[in-house]
């Protein structure tokens, strides 16, 4: 149990009401893989956070007649009840229950629904568990109106990657920084922190391009492929890899220098794949136009020196990032020599955002 986000009230008042957050997904730039625990970070992670990627999370509350031991909730996914993904959420409830007890009392209705398809292969756990926690962050501060702002949104991190790692980082924007680290005194393994240091103007408005290349459930999930991290035999070099990225990504933010950001960003990306492929047992989620994708940015940048690049999550799916001056001529080459390569010629444009948004 980690004592920071204990709630100490022992006289919780009914409370009943609603409350709305709209949080947006992320894109890791340097990657999490690997953990211990409920989530705890194997290396930092560094994302940017995105804008037109997000879930809509509507939680309606009123009190129980009496206490329950779990979580009595109701999920409703674009307007459908999900009986499924309410599996899913009780695992959540039950962890964070113990951080928010207030919540046996009380009977949730959420209604939730994402800004992109469900069938996009984009993760939406990131944003739909951050907003989730919001809105359970709502709930405590309308029992407890002394909690301060930054310990709302901590505590609505923590309480995100108890949901989904990645989640945590969700919360806070335009960047985000999980796990403890070297360089940022204020990070933690148990809930995200902002990168506060001066973004050079080269990354303000970056914008990422998601290139739909399959659209289908990954074979894997990510919780697997965390685990196959642990007795991985490269996982002590990524490690120190991890560490080092983090370094050279962050002097690269400052100054502004893209060449080394478009090499870490692309390395972090290949070695995320390379130790899925070297796990054992071993597996590939890319697809053979991921990799099409990826020649083409290539040649592109060689032939015209645009600070192009790519990163991947756990999927097929390519993120195209690039400097926002740069839109026009990258949504050309992106008509002209990527869409073939997507599912159906789907992409979806996004950008940098500044985080999340109460409804
Ligand atoms: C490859 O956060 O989805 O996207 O903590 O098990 O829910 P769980 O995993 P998840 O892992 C995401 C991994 C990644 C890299 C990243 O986002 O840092």
């Amino acid at each position: 149990m980690n004592n920071i986000f204990k709630f100490h009230l022992t006289d919780i008042q009914n409370v009943s009401g609603q409350s709305g957050w709209k949080s947006p997904s992320n894109i890791a730039l340097i990657k999490y893989w690997g953990k211990k625990d409920i989530q705890i970070p194997l290396n930092a992670s560094l994302s940017f956070t995105l804008s037109n990627c997000y879930t809509d999370c509507i939680v309606k509350y009123e009190p129980l007649k009496k206490s329950s031991s779990v979580c009595e909730f109701k999920l409703f996914f674009e307007g459908k009840r999900e009986v499924s993904f309410e599996e899913k959420l009780n695992i959540f409830f039950k962890r964070i229950a113990v951080y928010c007890p207030y919540l046996l009392d009380l009977k949730l209705t959420i209604e939730t629904k994402n800004s992109f398809p469900h069938s996009s292969g984009i993760a939406s756990s990131a944003s739909a568990y951050s907003a989730l926690s919001l809105c359970v962050m709502d709930i405590e501060k309308k029992i407890n109106s002394k909690i301060s702002s930054e310990y709302f949104f901590n505590k609505a991190s923590f309480l995100s990657r108890l949901g989904s790692g990645s989640a945590s980082r969700s919360v806070f924007g335009p960047l985000a920084i999980w796990g403890e680290n070297d360089f940022f005194k204020k990070s933690s393994n148990f809930y995200a922190v902002k990168y506060e240091e001066k973004l050079h103007d080269n990354f303000k408005n970056f914008q990422d391009t998601v290139l739909l290349v399959d659209k289908g459930k990954k074979h894997i999930s990510s919780t697997v492929g965390h685990s196959l991290m642990n007795d991985h035999s490269f996982s002590d070099d990524r490690l120190v890899q991890a560490h080092k990225n983090l370094t050279l990504l962050n002097d690269s933010l400052i100054s502004g220098d893209l060449d080394t950001f478009v090499s870490v960003v692309e390395t972090e990306a290949l070695t995320l794949h390379a130790m899925m492929m070297t796990s054992s047992p071993y597996y590939i989620l890319i697809k053979p136009n991921t990799l099409e994708i990826i020649n083409e940015i290539w040649n592109f940048r060689k032939n015209t020196n645009y600070k192009v690049c790519f990163t991947l999550d756990a999927g097929a799916n390519i993120h195209l990032l690039y400097p926002k001056e740069n839109f026009t001529v990258v949504q050309e080459f992106i008509s002209n020599n990527l869409s073939r390569f997507c599912q159906n010629g789907e992409f979806i444009n996004d950008h940098v955002g500044i985080g999340p948004n109460k409804l």
